[in-house]
């Protein structure tokens, strides 16, 4: 049984967000209203998530005193982490020591906080299919794997070069061919989160889609756990970040069951505490590539993922809410409402506190919405916004959306 208790009241039921951004943002506001008193964290003030929360906090999330003294003051019943650059270690600590839970699992947070990680869970431990891969820590090594040396196979050409910490496609790029393997290394160390020199570098699959399969893990009737699925979200990345999102994506009846195979062995796995019981709540990203009836994992992010966004308008349940019913231990409907698509809003400027124009134009395409996300500063590839769409035909839904963002027009003051 769940209890939930008052906010700001001696009882209150009380979360902690790290990470604050726009998922962050749309996790917090599902969690008020269920009654939660919400505490949202991130490295600089006024992160859409602050702006939504009971409380904001600003912190250095990587650096282990600061996370465990924030806890420590704030004792949130449960550590909600929304972004990967965390001190996972303290998180670990924390809650063996029992001091609080984290969402699913610290563990969780921990093995996907890198690439290394989670590739190696997947493809080493689970026997998942992936991309070859192999993972450097210098040019000569990146030029070894990608050539084969002693017997070893090498990944060969075409390939990707990716930091084994960054995320939304940062410091990423392909090699085509020799000539391009010195960029890529120098684009990756450019582009990592941390300053050291590892990469992976993957085998490139000539996929003909690429799907998330949004993966729950929530407590059922009688208390175990239940694996839920939602519909397939179809997206396209433009140089490694999402643009546009739909959801169903349409996919042979095979494909489907082999994902959502794949999806349950990894959120089977990263599910399990530190006590090696199977304890870890809320819903995961997979990310899966599809040629025919071929299947790849690529990558999970054991949280709200951003081409889900598409759920504001297509599911009875977004994927935010489905996250904040999990975690709480709450049943969840993950049925679709309506087909629908997502496009992304980049803020085009290099700029604090701009302004939006065209909004209203954009608002009057047809079974529209629109988010914005509130960020202080927008860059010229940033996310600032997400224009929404539904309609019965997916493709109509996909124009519709992408005509909506393209009207509403950041500029600076
Ligand atoms: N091995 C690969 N083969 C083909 N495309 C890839 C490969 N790896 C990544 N991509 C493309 O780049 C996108 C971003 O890569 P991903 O590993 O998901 O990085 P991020 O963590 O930045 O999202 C993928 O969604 C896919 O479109
Ligand atoms: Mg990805």
């Amino acid at each position: 049984m769940t209890t939930i208790g008052t906010p700001l009241s001696p009882h209150a039921t009380k979360v902690m967000l790290l990470g604050a951004g726009e998922l962050g943002k749309e996790v917090l506001i599902a969690l008020q209203r269920l009654g939660v008193e919400t505490i949202a964290v991130d490295r600089y003030d006024h992160a859409p998530g602050h702006q939504v929360a009971h409380h904001a906090r600003t912190i250095t999330m990587s650096d282990p005193a600061q996370l465990k003294g924030l806890i420590e003051a704030e004792k949130p019943l449960l550590v909600v982490p929304e972004i990967e650059a965390i001190a996972t270690p303290m998180l670990e600590d924390l809650e063996a020591a029992g001091v609080v839970r984290v969402v699913p699992t610290a563990r969780a947070a921990r093995l996907t906080m890198d690439r290394e990680g989670i590739r190696r869970l997947a493809a080493e431990t689970l026997g998942l299919p992936t991309s070859p891969y192999q993972f450097c820590d210098s040019l000569a090594e990146l030029q070894a794997a990608i050539d084969g040396e002693s017997g070893r196979p090498g990944i060969g050409y075409p390939c990707v070069v990716k930091p084994v910490m960054s995320s939304s496609g940062k410091g990423q790029s392909k090699i085509d061919g020799p000539a391009d393997v010195q960029k890529a290394w120098d684009t990756a160390m450019a582009g990592g989160r941390v300053s050291h020199g590892r990469v992976i570098v993957e085998g490139f699959i000539d996929f003909d889609y690429e799907i998330t399969q949004l993966t729950v893990r929530a407590r059922g009737v009688d208390g175990s756990i239940e694996t839920h699925f939602c519909e397939p979200i179809g997206h396209v990345q433009v140089s490694g970040d999402y643009v546009e999102s739909w959801q169903p994506h349409p996919m042979r009846a095979a494909a489907l069951e082999k994902s959502r195979q794949i999806a349950k062995a990894v959120t089977d796995n990263l599910g399990l505490g530190h006590d090696g019981q199977p304890g870890g709540l809320g819903l995961f990203g997979v990310e899966l590539f599809v040629k025919g009836e071929q299947v790849w994992f690529s990558e999970v992010s054991p949280r709200p993922h951003d081409t889900g966004l598409v759920t504001l308008t297509t599911q009875v349940q977004s994927e935010f809410e489905l996250h904040a019913r999990a975690i709480l231990g709450l049943p969840v409907n993950t049925a679709l409402k309506t087909p629908g698509a997502s496009a992304v809003i980049y803020g085009g400027v290099e700029a604090q506190g701009i302004l939006f124009d065209g909004v209203a134009d954009a608002l009057r395409v047809p079974h529209t919405d629109l988010r914005l996300f509130g960020k202080p500063e927008s860059f010229n590839k940033r996310r600032m916004g997400v224009a929404l769409a539904f309609d019965a035909d997916v493709e109509v839904a996909r124009t519709r959306a992408k005509l909506a963002a393209s009207r509403v027009k950041p500029r600076a003051v």
